[in-house]
């Protein structure tokens, strides 16, 4: 019998097919890349940045990536993803839902912008929950014991001075999260979360409305870890621990990666 000892480092999910939300930019684009570099059979691309998703699917390989247009607000878009990951691929193993927004203004509850508010949830809570679901769907219909993995974040875990909707959001996708990790186990369908600081993404460069190296300045003396800087690739190296089998036991874990941030 094989055993995980024998799977090699740089191998850690060869043969699997699985889809990045989000994937065009960012956390999801770092973990795209990891997820192809570590033997996944097919990586599937899904956001709404169509030219840079297709870029990064020519760029890591088309015998291998695909990118596909899904706003995760709209279902039947999430719905026809999965279904052309299935006929594609013949299967679906991993669904890392990671696509999210921040709102423009900062949305103290004095000032919550209501309209803004209902886009960031719809991307946050309600476009997370469309993915887990047909996912789930696709995963039970199949026969798979697949992964899912969602991004929350460190607000997750507090409450915030500002951003209100977005700290909100995030409770949401872990609450999802634990839910569906309940659900799913029956099945032997792990669902976690991972849980970052602040990367210098341009999610985050926009919100700040600063470039990276200001984003990055900015953050390394404020967790545990002083002078130190967290990047999309960590992010992606522990979606990769939570969809590879030396994770086999972990589900509802909220997997969190801010240089001991939520400590302080
Ligand atoms: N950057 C950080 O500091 C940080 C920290 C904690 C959590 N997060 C979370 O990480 C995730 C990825 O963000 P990022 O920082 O890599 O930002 P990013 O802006 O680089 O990437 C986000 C991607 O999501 C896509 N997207 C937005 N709306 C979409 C929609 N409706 N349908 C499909 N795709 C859509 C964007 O086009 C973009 O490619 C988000 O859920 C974010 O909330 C980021």
């Amino acid at each position: 019998m094989k055993s995980s000892m024998d799977v090699p480092n740089y191998k850690k999910i060869e043969g699997k097919v699985a889809i990045v939300t989000g994937g065009a930019s960012g956390i999801g684009e770092a973990t795209a890349r990891l997820f192809a570099k570590h033997g996944a059979r097919a990586v599937v691309i899904a956001d709404i940045q169509d030219n840079l998703g297709k870029n990064i699917a020519v760029s890591i390989g088309l015998d291998r990536c695909t990118y596909i247009h899904c706003d995760v607000t709209d279902e039947s878009q999430v719905k026809s993803l999965v279904d052309s990951t299935v006929a594609i691929y013949g299967q679906l193993d991993i669904m890392f839902s990671n696509a999210g927004i921040a709102s423009k203004c900062v949305q103290t509850v004095f000032d919550f912008d209501m309209e803004q508010f209902d886009r960031l949830f719809a991307v946050n809570v309600r476009g997370m929950a469309v993915c887990v679901k047909h996912a789930a769907r696709a995963m039970v219909e199949l026969k798979v014991k697949g992964d899912i993995i969602c991004t929350a974040s460190v607000f997750a875990r507090k409450g915030v001075a500002q951003r209100t909707d977005y700290c909100m959001s995030k409770h949401a996708v872990v609450a999802l999260m634990k839910s569906a990790s309940k659900q799913l186990g029956q099945y032997g369908i792990r669902v976690n979360c991972v849980s970052p600081y602040a990367v210098a993404t341009p999610l985050m460069c926009n919100m700040l409305e600063k470039d990276v190296a200001e984003v990055e300045k900015l953050h390394e003396q404020m967790t545990c870890l002083k002078n130190m800087v967290l990047k999309a690739e960590d992010v992606a190296e522990a979606v990769l621990f939570l969809v590879g089998e030396k994770s086999g036991f972990i589900t509802g874990h909220d997997l969190v990666i801010d240089g001991g941030y939520t400590n302080i």
